[in-house]
């Protein structure tokens, strides 16, 4: 079986980017036969960014029954925490020990905080803790721990699995074949949905539209989204428009070609974002029921979880004592 594995890091409250970028993609492999799927919540990713304990839990709470109301089945799916799998962890310096610090330095979360501490006139490590240093060795571990081959994500995560790839090729260079070298799975038209702002969606940036936090938020938040300033009656450009880039993300091809038409006909901004609301929340009407549902039963969540960590357990353990062996640390007999 081809093994598929993602994971979303416990930050914030899951929007419309992580939705198309990587949990769609990712439970749309999970029903095909031919994969075995590993999803998780990489809440140790989570610490790098966020020192808020109460807001860590929330967000992990919130992105586990994003997952299950968006229709993952823990009985097909191996579902669980980073920080429930030790053997994440051990993986992780046996991978840190084999990565050259000259390819972390060229890491583009790191890069973004060093230029931003240069252009503030800063010391260029001001505020880089270790820990954003490595984060693309810990999401290396992630993903070999379990040989992934496809990883679905957002274009802005391409690279962290490249890094994987070279980290895994390093190892079994010294060590012998142990990783198979993984892959990104990117989608056409979700490669990296735009927020508001017209930049990335991102948590960072504050310019997400969230998936469940109810109709009129939605709504609210489409209406949000920033419009060149054409009239009612002038064509207007779907290439350049962050409305018609999310509603192709959740329209057939059809439904496409329709909206492309308008836009040439030059619909209203008002009237396409009523268009555009409908789509997303004719998507989302139904998970949002689910997800309410389980947020109200954090026990029920915690219990998949726990089974979940279980299971995924043992396929690391398997992995890791074979790797351990590999370097050199076996039980004297
Ligand atoms: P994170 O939590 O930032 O995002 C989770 C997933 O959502 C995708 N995504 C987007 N896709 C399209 N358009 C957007 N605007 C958008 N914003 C976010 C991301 O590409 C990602 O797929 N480091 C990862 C989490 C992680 C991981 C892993 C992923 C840790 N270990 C192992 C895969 C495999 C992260 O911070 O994603």
């Amino acid at each position: 079986k081809e093994i598929v594995l993602t994971g979303i890091t416990t930050t914030g409250t899951p929007h419309l980017g992580n939705y198309v970028g990587a949990i769609r993609p990712a439970i749309e492999a999970s029903r095909v036969d031919s994969n075995e799927t590993y999803f998780f919540l990489a809440d140790f990713h989570a610490l790098i960014k966020c020192h808020d304990p109460a807001r860590v839990q929330q967000s992990r709470l919130e992105i586990a029954a994003t997952w299950l109301a968006c229709g993952l089945d823990p009985e097909i799916a191996t579902f669980y925490r980073q920080s429930d799998i030790p053997e994440i962890a051990e993986l992780n310096w046996l991978l840190t020990c084999v990565t050259g610090k000259g390819l972390m330095n060229r890491a583009h979360a790191y890069k973004a905080a060093v230029d931003e501490n240069l252009s503030a006139n800063q010391d260029a490590d001001f505020g880089v803790t270790m820990g954003l240093f490595c984060y693309p060795v810990l999401m290396s571990a992630d993903i070999l721990a379990f040989n992934a081959k496809k990883v679905p994500v957002g274009r802005d995560q391409i690279q962290h699995i490249e890094m994987a790839r070279d980290i895994a090729g390093r190892f079994n260079h010294i060590f012998g074949e142990h990783f198979v070298l993984p892959e990104a799975v990117v989608g056409e038209d979700t490669a990296l949905l735009k927020g508001l702002d017209g930049r990335k969606m991102s948590k960072s940036y504050n310019n997400t539209i969230p998936l469940f936090e109810g109709e009129k938020k939605l709504k609210k938040a489409i209406n949000k989204i920033v419009t060149n300033l054409l009239e009612p009656g002038d064509p207007k450009d779907p290439e350049d428009s962050t409305v018609f880039e999310i509603y192709q993300a959740f329209a057939t091809p059809e439904q496409t070609a329709e909206m492309r038409q308008k836009f040439a006909d030059g619909i209203a901004w008002g009237q396409a974002k009523k268009e555009l609301f409908e789509l997303v929340n004719g998507e989302l009407a139904e998970a949002r029921e689910k997800y309410n549902e389980l947020m109200a039963n954090p026990a029920k969540v915690e219990e998949i979880l726990q089974a979940g960590a279980l299971k995924a357990r043992t396929r690391a353990q398997s992995l890791l004592k074979e790797l351990r062996e590999s370097v050199g640390l076996v039980n004297f007999k």
